[in-house]
């Protein structure tokens, strides 16, 4: 029996022998006869398969495996072994672009089910993959291993593409060939989960992928918690990919008749490099996944490094005057503003007491709401409801609400410890902080939902079995998420974790854009921005001109441009032409909006390896788009010596090439009267003239 899961350019294969096992036999470009499928796996002379299910759509442990498992129990009567076989399958349409198809699976001497459904997302060749594990057995089953999904590949070799970070370094990439035996990448952190590795990651098959070629793997998972992925090069020579949830520390016990659902594992195949796969997870991501995706969103002037911890009603009321004057949408009040006993005047106390201070806004956000209408912008307001300082009122009211070890010396990250959303009630209290303020405050327009601490002595004071601790953790931010969108489905919220140190899919449900970096720097931005660039699409990347690098103004916009434009400097201290520079761009952006949110987005010049980078932004009729380009290399004469070859214009139409965002009193060095035909600018190119004296260049292309 063959069960092709096919996309509009993959398919992935299954097949079930005679013995039902269940197997993966093909996953690549999709073949015109599917019936050519059986014939697929007859073409391979490779060594031996002593086990008869190496290749197995859903590994069990205990049996005749040898390899790593996606699933590993411990039965109800002790016994270790699990063989999963095939039962049946349904394929379900669920409209004219999505489909579902369902796998069940037994073990013929174990109740157990379980069954394995591939979400197909034709048009944007992206499938989630999980799986949901039923105890049919009289006693409870402990779940050891628990993966959402297991896939297995041929290949030559492969190469992974990887991610790793810290505080205000994230998206740092790096690639490897795969070697024999198991790499892992994961996280144990709990909470801020990608702060040292995010789940993102990249497979190349046979040779390395670039942006227009080659065969690629784009995986990630969809938890904000722990997660998994184990990358086993097997004896012959064959790749198997596990992911899902992490199981360190986490056994999970299932009793009779109780269904795990694992979270799904997101990925899409390209065989024509890594600009297609990018694109797929861009369409995919606004289409289905991100709020709002098809959508709009608010600039802003937020005050954090403005003004840090120290402000008052009236220097706030300055900064709003500042955000009409710039010419962005809303203010974004940051953190500092709560706590009384304990007042929030730097980062060591007052988490937890969402109470304005009463010294520095002594009639509240409210005053603060209505002064931004007054101005004519809205009003959005920073929250971090998960974490509460050991000085706080909190803090004393509920000790059995905080994350903590009973017997033993508290330890901190930013003098913090986590809110144990395992408890009901303290989903209640997050939920509230949040509705309360939208109560208080109707006109509220925005919230920054920030996450600053890791966990570390993983314990709830109510949870029956802790080792279900950090799965019931992100189960509970999910709770209180989803009941926030219920009450309040649309208001945008920011998904920031002291950077980009919590995003993923399942958390861009709740949030229209995300934080990718405390790290500001433009110049590091061009990179940080590149690397996610591969999984998120633009409109969800929250990006702050800031005083951070030594770049001037202009291309500190420019590159903030590249996304959500966001502000976070002292307006009234820019020099004359720096205030009008900010307040032409603004009113370009909001011209370019639509196309940055939702064309189509091309890397064209990497600035890891070019001293220019640059990246195009397309509509779909392909008769408008923009391209920014840096210079990232600051040695002497570095410059744009090439053309740089644009991508996914038409060939047969005529374009013109203005340069925008100019700064007062500077003239292009580009002739806009001059057209070239797509079909010159993607074989020959064009240069933006980069240079020392031009480092920045935002150019405008229109058909004509
Ligand atoms: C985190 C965020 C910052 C800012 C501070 C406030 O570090 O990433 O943007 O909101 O918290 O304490």
């Amino acid at each position: 029996m063959i069960i092709p899961v096919e996309t509009k350019n993959t398919a992935l294969v299954l097949q079930s022998d005679i013995k039902n096992n269940l197997g993966l036999i093909y996953f690549g470009e999709k073949l015109t006869k599917p019936a050519e499928y059986s014939a697929i796996s007859g073409m391979y002379k490779q060594t031996e398969d002593y086990t008869g299910v190496a290749n197995a759509a859903y590994t069990s442990s205990g049996s005749r495996n040898l390899f790593e498992p996606a699933i590993t129990v411990r039965h109800a009567d002790g016994n270790n072994a699990l063989d999963l076989r095939y039962v049946r399958h349904t394929v379900e349409k669920l409209d004219n672009n999505v489909s579902l198809v369902s796998v069940f699976l037994k073990d013929p001497v174990y109740a157990l089910d379980v069954s394995l459904f591939y979400k197909v997302y034709y048009n944007e060749d992206v499938v989630e993959q999980w799986s949901s594990i039923k105890n049919n057995e009289k006693g409870n089953v402990v779940l050891k291993k628990f993966a959402s999904a297991n896939l297995y590949f041929k290949g030559e070799a492969f190469w992974l593409n990887q991610y790793h970070g810290d505080w205000a370094k994230e998206m740092r990439p790096e690639e490897s060939k795969l070697t024999h035996g198991i790499k892992t990448l994961d996280t144990k952190l709990g909470t801020r989960a990608n702060l040292f590795q995010p789940s993102v990651f990249m497979i190349s098959m046979d040779k390395r992928a670039t942006e227009d070629e080659g065969t690629v793997l784009y995986g990630s998972l969809e938890w904000s918690g722990n997660f998994r992925t184990d990358l086993e090069l097997d004896n012959q020579d064959n790749l198997r990919i596990i992911a899902g949830i992490n199981n360190y520390a986490s056994d999970y016990t299932l009793k009779p008749k109780e269904i795990f659902t694992t979270p799904a594992f997101l990925y899409t195949l390209s065989t024509t490099g890594k600009g297609l796969a990018s694109r797929n997870l861009h369409n995919w991501a606004r289409n289905y996944k991100l709020l709002d995706g098809k959508g709009d969103r608010l600039t802003l002037l937020n005050n954090w490094e403005a003004t840090y911890f120290d402000f008052n009603e009236n220097k706030l009321f300055e900064l709003i005057k500042d955000t009409k004057k710039l010419g962005v949408d809303l203010f974004l009040l940051d953190d500092g503003w709560f706590g009384n006993k304990y007042p929030r005047n730097g980062d060591g106390a007052g988490l937890g007491d969402w109470q304005e201070n009463k010294e520095k806004l002594p009639n509240g956000i409210s005053s603060l709401v209505k002064e931004a209408d007054n101005n004519g912008v809205k009003f959005g307001i920073w929250i971090e409801p998960e974490m509460v300082n050991p000085k706080s009122e909190l803090y004393e009211k509920h000790p059995d609400w905080i994350v903590k070890q009973p017997k033993r010396e508290e330890y901190y990250f930013r003098n913090q410890l986590e809110l144990d959303l395992t408890n009901p009630k303290v989903q209640d209290f997050v939920f509230d902080v949040v509705d309360g303020l939208f109560t208080k405050n109707p006109n509220l327009s925005y919230i920054k939902w920030d996450c600053n601490a890791v966990i570390y002595n993983a314990y709830s004071a109510t949870l029956k079995d802790q080792s279900h601790f950090y799965i019931e953790y992100v189960r509970g931010l999910y709770n209180v998420l989803k009941r926030i969108r219920v009450k309040y489905p649309t208001v945008p919220m920011m998904l920031c974790s002291g950077g980009g140190g919590r995003v993923d899919y399942a958390a861009l449900q709740y949030f229209t854009e995300y934080w990718p970096s405390d790290n500001t720097d433009p110049m590091e931005r061009i990179f940080i921005q590149w690397e996610y660039s591969y999984f998120y699409p633009a409109i969800a990347s929250a990006n702050h001109v800031t005083d951070w690098g030594k770049q001037p103004i202009k291309f500190r916009t420019d590159v903030a441009m590249m996304g959500k434009l966001g502000f976070d400097i002292v307006v009234s201290e820019l020099a004359d032409a720096d205030l009008r520079f900010c307040q032409d761009a603004i009113k370009i952006y909001n011209t370019l909006k639509p196309v940055i949110f939702h064309g189509d987005q091309y890397r064209l010049s990497d600035p890891k390896t070019n001293a220019v980078a640059s990246m195009s932004y397309i509509d779909a009729n392909k008769s408008s788009g923009v391209i920014f380009n840096y210079l990232v290399n600051n040695r002497y004469g570095e410059n744009s010596k090439f053309p740089i070859r644009m991508r996914g214009l038409d060939p047969s139409k005529s374009y013109r090439l203005t340069e925008l965002n100019l700064y007062p009193a500077t003239k292009s060095s580009i002739d806009s009267s001059k057209t070239y035909t797509g079909d010159f600018l993607m074989k020959i190119g064009f240069n933006p003239d980069v240079r020392a004296s031009r480092t920045s260049v935002v150019v405008k292309i229109e058909a004509i």
